[in-house]
């Protein structure tokens, strides 16, 4: 009897230090989780009719975006020999504009989740035969570029894509979660390198408290499309 009650003891103890054990380990938060998640995204490309036809045939032939396209690529004054790079490139419709600018001395890194769009910019570099396109699949939370060397970036209609994503935590800390990914980016630009930034309206505030607590200086822009575009600068002291 003595015995029994002994054991009874012993297992509820055990079970405690067991709970107070798992309650007290630390666990990594969605967003660290995320940032160190290497596995490639795919989004649901069921209708590759709708990629093909969106992607690479409408943003091709739409006037206005070709306009843009030119835009973006001013601001951030693109220049033969420059070390670029257009993150959540999908099928590449920067890319293959930015790739013509920096020329065989330059370099495109062409980054995106989506494993499938990043094949397909990379097949369509090859048949090209621009070899100073790189492509990436990268990290949602790390764009896997190399660190200090970027003259320019381009982060165009993808800031809203990875806040509104519910699988990275609390909501509302819209910047936070995009926090690690800003810094990871600022890291990659060379002294005097540029970010442009291109996304509704209603992100604008969030995107300027982001760049900013991840050490980058904003450049004023007074263009075409001023409420969707923030445009920001590495410093030498800045940014890590
Ligand atoms: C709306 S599309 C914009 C494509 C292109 N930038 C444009 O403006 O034509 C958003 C792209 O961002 C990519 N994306 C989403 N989250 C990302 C992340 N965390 N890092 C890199 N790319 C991401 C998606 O896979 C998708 O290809």
């Amino acid at each position: 009897m003595m015995m029994t009650r002994l054991l009874a003891a012993l297992t509820v103890a055990n079970l405690v230090v067991a709970a107070w054990t798992f309650a007290a380990a630390p666990r990594p938060s969605p967003i660290a989780a995320a940032a160190r998640d290497d596995r490639p995204v795919t989004y649901d490309r069921s209708s590759g009719i709708a990629f093909v036809l969106g992607g690479v045939l409408y943003n091709n032939n739409d006037p206005v975006l070709r306009k843009d396209r030119e835009m973006f690529a001013s601001i951030l004054e693109v220049k033969p020999g420059d070390v670029v790079a257009d993150i959540g490139c999908c099928t590449g419709f920067h890319v293959f504009h930015l790739a013509s600018l920096v020329g065989p001395q330059g370099k495109v890194y062409a980054v995106d989740v989506d494993a499938q769009a990043v094949k397909y910019v990379q097949r369509r570099a090859a048949a090209l035969g621009l070899n100073h396109v790189e492509t990436r699949v990268s990290r949602p939370l790390d764009p896997l570029l190399p660190k200090g060397r970027l003259d320019g970036v381009l982060f165009i209609n993808v800031y809203h894509c990875i806040v509104e994503q519910k699988d990275l935590g609390n909501e509302k800390l819209v910047t936070e979660k995009v926090k690690p990914l800003l810094e990871n980016i600022a890291a990659s630009l060379a002294p005097g390198g540029r970010l442009l930034v291109f996304d509704f309206p209603e992100y604008r505030e969030d995107v300027r408290r982001a760049c900013a607590r991840s050490g980058l200086r904003e450049v004023p822009y007074q263009g075409p499309h001023a409420g969707e575009i923030t445009l920001w600068e590495a410093t030498r002291s800045g940014t890590r």
